[in-house]
């Protein structure tokens, strides 16, 4: 985790408490939003993302029993693996990420950053959900990255990247935010993600994310929120695939993930939200 002091302004507007925390570290950074309202903000089923992962491994490799997770955060993904017959590990560079993550039996955690780590060990499928892959914005620490991929994964073993890719995919989302809610126990969490600009000159575009918890039985209490502005790596879709084959990987395919279907796309047209699966070679 950075250790730059976020920059914090709170005020009172009405009964609403707002809390903004604002982080613009340029790579390597872990999160600022609070392990628990993260979790909640992401805490849909995360079934038919297992499944997925499974059956990616299944057809290019075998049942995987070793896993591991780069940005694994509250481990919300791996702690849905079978318990009984996966080892689950996950690295995050962020500490309390890590320690929430600790709550939940039977999973090896470390704080470690994905572009440089070193378990001594091997895996079946490394992965990285959501959009974690483009927290990773320089050259070298991306070059790394590969390099450390590469080591952990059992031959043949496969990486799976899920990410948006194309500038101008960015470029169509800017304005059009995503927002969605989710409540558990008696809470409610508000998210909204959001690209703010895609500078047509730099590698990374700005995104943010913002969280509102409501406890609709908490009388007075209307809500808390958190947001962070962060930098995203662009990628076009030719680009990844050759990062991973300078790294000594084949690609086995990029799909677009509309459930219950999953659509190979070229490179060409792989833009949008994209399942990139790649295989060790050796
Ligand atoms: C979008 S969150 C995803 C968390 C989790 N994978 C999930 O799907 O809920 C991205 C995570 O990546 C972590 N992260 C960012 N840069 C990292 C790095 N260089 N090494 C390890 N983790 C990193 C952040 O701390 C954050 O927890």
């Amino acid at each position: 985790m950075n250790d730059v002091p976020p920059r914090r302004a709170v005020g009172t507007l009405f009964r609403v408490r707002v809390q903004f925390y604002v982080m613009t570290d340029p790579s390597g950074h872990g999160t600022r939003i609070p392990p628990e309202i993260y979790d909640l903000g992401f805490g849909w089923d995360p079934q038919p993302e297992i499944e997925l992962l499974q059956l990616l491994s299944r057809e290019a490799y075998g049942q995987p029993e070793a896993v591991l997770e780069l940005g694994c955060g509250t481990a919300r993904l791996l702690r849905a693996f079978p318990p009984k017959s996966t080892i689950r590990v996950g690295i995050d560079l962020d500490r309390d990420m890590i320690d929430y993550a600790r709550q939940f039996d039977g999973l090896e955690l470390h704080e470690a950053d994905m572009s440089d780590f070193c378990l001594q060990r091997r895996f079946d499928l490394i992965f990285c959900s959501a959009n974690t892959l483009r927290w990773l914005s320089a050259d070298a620490p991306l070059r790394r990255m590969w390099q450390c991929i590469r080591e952990h994964l059992a031959p043949h073993g496969i990486f799976v990247a899920d990410l948006e890719l194309g500038r101008a995919h960015l470029n169509s989302q800017v304005g059009h935010p995503s927002r969605w809610e989710i409540s558990r126990d008696g809470r409610v969490v508000e998210s909204r993600w959001e690209v703010l600009s895609v500078p047509s000159d730099e590698d990374c575009c700005t995104t943010e994310w913002a969280f509102t918890l409501h406890s609709p039985g908490a009388p007075m209490v209307t809500g808390r929120s958190w947001s962070e502005q962060f930098p995203l790596r662009i990628y076009e879709p030719a680009e990844l695939v050759h990062h991973a084959a300078e790294a000594g990987f084949a690609c086995c395919g990029l799909y677009e993930n509309r459930l219950p279907y999953l659509l190979p796309r070229p490179p060409e047209i792989a833009h949008g939200r994209i399942v990139a699966v790649f295989q060790n070679a050796n």
